[in-house]
Formats: structure tokens, C-alpha cells, sequence
């Protein structure tokens, strides 16, 4: 089992439920958490946690070589799961750079690092690098057809990523591919679907649904709703996570899917009924560009080898909690929308 693991990312979405389902799950476990506090990056996600001695957040840009070398080199780690991204695709749309950057680029430096400490391993100059797990999404494999429900995404679907996020993860896909081809690297994938659940960005469609509502406002749904999603809940993620860092086999690939596709349009409802909400509140708005179709997950490899299920995903119950989540939790996501959430870490961390 890993005894200290360096989270990069862990202020996000996934990265703070992953600190919180570590904690709980192997309460013997350290995580230093690096993140760069982008926008998407919110302290407050784990506030509770600040003073815990498991805990240390290091603010940080994955990009920044000489502080990576110092932190992973240092050989306190056995673990590194990497989740730090630029994840919003419709912001990738707007302007690829900060995409290239952190998810292909800044992959690389940490990879970089890894190549590194092997060289002086080698030489018994230093400690070994640790087992690393990039987390990556199955947008990198492009869209499947609408029509025919049998075909799934399966770690031998060819990379045809869509957008210029994807395109960016799959480039950080291809290098760990790569350094675990070329060094011998203990380098691991995953590749999920779409998740939800408690402190997700209200950028992303379920949080910005369900406050909007909450606000009194519509909801902008994009074309007709057709595009179809597999939703998992994060909780499931984070456990595939802790499951591949620890029983996957190095070198592999795994697909993490909760079999539970949904169109934009049956979600949006699904929200509005949970909501006591009716379909007036439905704004169409211009589809996304190169919006793709649909993205379905065949998860069976990380079940039948590692014996990871989802239990936490089913609908409704798993969604009605998310929505339940965010409107008990109003204050965090207020502050979020207003920007109130930036003073905390600017007080705490600096200006970035
Ligand atoms: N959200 C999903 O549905 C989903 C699905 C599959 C895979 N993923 C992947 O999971 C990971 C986490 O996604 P999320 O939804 O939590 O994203 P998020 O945007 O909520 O969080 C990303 C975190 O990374 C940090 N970050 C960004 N650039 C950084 C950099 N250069 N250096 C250090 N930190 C940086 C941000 O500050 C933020 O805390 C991403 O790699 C994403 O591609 C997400």
C-alpha cells in the first residue's frame, strides 16, 4: 500500500474528493496536494482538512520544473496521481494555450522528473521514482454514433480527440505511453467518463443547472439535448483512482465508466424534476462547436482485473443527492459564482 501520495490538482473537483476518500478509505495515508490555484482551483474545497497532519497543500504550477524536481525528487513520495488540468472544453474552444500547457506540456515535466530520478537511481545516487497515475477521460477517444448503442470506448480505441481539451490530454496520454515504453517508468492511465457530485465548478452542467435554478434563472441547454454522456459519480472515480495506484498493472490503461449514458435532454429533465422545476426553465442556446455526439465506456478490463465496481452512480438516487448537495450547500457555491472564493486563497496564498 502507498503511505504518501503527491496529488497534483487536489483542489478541484476530483482532486478534493479524492483527499477526502483517501482519507477515509486508508486513514493511514499522507497526501500532499500541488496545485497552481487556476480559477478552477478552490481551497475552500478543503478547508476542513487544513489542519490535518495526513495534509499538506503545496501551491504550485505542475509546469514548474525546478519546484517539481524538488518535491518529487526529494523521494518522500510513492505515489503521484496526477489530475491538474485545464478541464473546461468550452473554454479550450476559446483559447487552446493554457490547455497545451498544463495537460500536455506540464505532463511532461513531471514525467520528466520521474526519467530523472531513475537516472540517479541507477547510478545509487538517489531514491527510486514513484508509481504514477495520470488520470485522463475518455474524451481522448472522439464520439461515437447516436444510433448504434453497442459500440463503447475500449482501451484499444484508436486516440481521436475532438477538441483542443482533449487534444491536449491525449498528448499527455502519448507521453505516458511513451516514457513508460522508452524508460521502463512505472506509469499507469485512466480514462473516465463524464462525473458528478459535490463540489464540482458551476461552470459544468450539472452544478450550473442546479444553482441556476436554485437563482431563479433558466438553464442553457445546448442544440436539442441529443449528446450523450456516461455519468459516474466522482466517489467511484476517485476509488478506480486508488484501485489502479494501487493493484493496477504497470504500463496499462484503464477505462472507469459508471453504464449509465444519458442525453443532455433526459439529464436537463431529470434536474428540472428533482428541482420541482418545469420545462419552461430550458433556454436553447447555439450548440457547442465540434460538439461530440457521444461518449459510452466500456469498463469491463478494470472490473474484471481489479474488481472495481461503481456502487455509488445509480440514477436517481445518486443524482438527487448531488442536486440536494448544492442547494445545502449554498454558501460555497455563491461565493464560487461571485468570485468571493478568490479572496480566501489570495489572503492565504497570495496574489497569483
Ligand atoms: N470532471 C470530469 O468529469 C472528468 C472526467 C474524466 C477525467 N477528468 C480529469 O480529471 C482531472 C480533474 O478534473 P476536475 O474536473 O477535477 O478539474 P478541475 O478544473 O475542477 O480541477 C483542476 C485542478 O487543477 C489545478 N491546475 C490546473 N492547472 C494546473 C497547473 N498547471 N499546475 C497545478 N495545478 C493546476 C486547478 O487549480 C484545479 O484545482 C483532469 O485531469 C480531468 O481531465 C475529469
Amino acid at each position: 500500500m502507498v503511505k504518501h501520495i503527491l496529488l497534483t490538482g487536489g483542489s478541484g473537483f476530483i482532486g478534493s474528493n479524492f483527499v477526502r476518500f483517501v482519507f477515509n478509505a486508508r486513514p493511514g495515508v499522507k497526501i500532499t496536494n500541488l496545485d497552481a490555484l487556476t480559477y478552477s482551483g478552490n481551497p475552500e474545497n478543503l478547508a476542513d482538512l487544513e489542519h490535518d497532519a495526513r495534509y499538506r497543500f503545496v501551491k504550485g504550477d505542475i509546469g514548474d520544473a525546478p519546484l517539481m524536481e524538488r518535491l518529487i525528487g526529494s523521494g518522500e513520495f510513492d505515489g503521484v496521481v496526477h489530475m491538474a488540468a485545464e478541464s473546461h472544453v468550452d473554454r479550450s474552444i476559446m483559447d487552446a494555450g493554457p490547455f497545451v500547457r498544463a495537460n500536455t506540456l506540464g505532463t511532461q515535466v513531471l514525467l520528466d522528473v520521474l526519467r530523472r530520478m531513475q537516472v540517479r537511481h541507477k547510478e545509487g545516487k538517489g531514491p527510486p521514482p514513484p508509481r504514477f497515475v495520470y488520470v485522463s477521460t475518455d474524451e481522448v477517444y472522439g464520439s461515437l454514433p447516436l444510433e448504434d448503442k453497442s459500440q463503447l470506448f475500449t482501451e484499444e480505441t484508436p486516440l481521436q480527440p475532438n477538441s483542443p481539451y482533449s487534444a491536449s490530454k491525449a498528448g499527455g496520454d502519448c507521453l505516458v505511453r511513451a516514457y513508460h515504453h522508452t524508460f521502463g517508468l512505472d506509469l499507469l492511465t485512466t480514462r473516465c467518463s463524464n462525473n458528478f457530485g459535490p463540489y464540482q465548478f458551476p461552470e459544468k452542467v450539472i452544478p450550473l443547472f442546479v444553482t441556476n435554478l436554485i437563482e431563479g434563472k433558466q438553464v442553457p441547454l445546448y442544440g436539442v439535448g441529443a449528446n450523450v454522456r456516461d455519468w459516474l459519480h466522482v466517489e467511484d472515480h476517485c476509488e478506480a483512482v486508488l484501485t489502479v495506484l494501487e493493484r493496477g498493472v504497470s504500463g496499462e490503461v484503464y477505462n472507469v465508466g459508471g453504464n449509465n449514458e444519458r442525453s443532455n435532454l433526459e439529464l436537463t429533465h431529470a434536474i428540472l424534476a428533482i428541482m420541482g422545476k418545469g420545462k419552461d426553465m430550458i433556454r436553447n442556446v447555439e450548440d457547442r462547436l465540434g460538439h461530440d455526439l457521444r461518449y459510452a465506456i466500456d469498463a469491463s478490463k478494470i472490473k474484471r482485473e481489479l474488481g472495481w465496481q461503481p456502487t455509488r452512480s445509480a440514477w436517481p438516487k445518486a443524482l438527487e443527492a448531488t442536486c440536494r448537495w448544492y442547494v445545502d450547500n449554498r454558501k460555497w457555491w455563491e461565493r464560487v459564482k461571485s468570485g468571493a472564493y478568490r479572496e480566501y486563497y489570495e489572503r492565504q496564498y497570495g496574489t497569483r
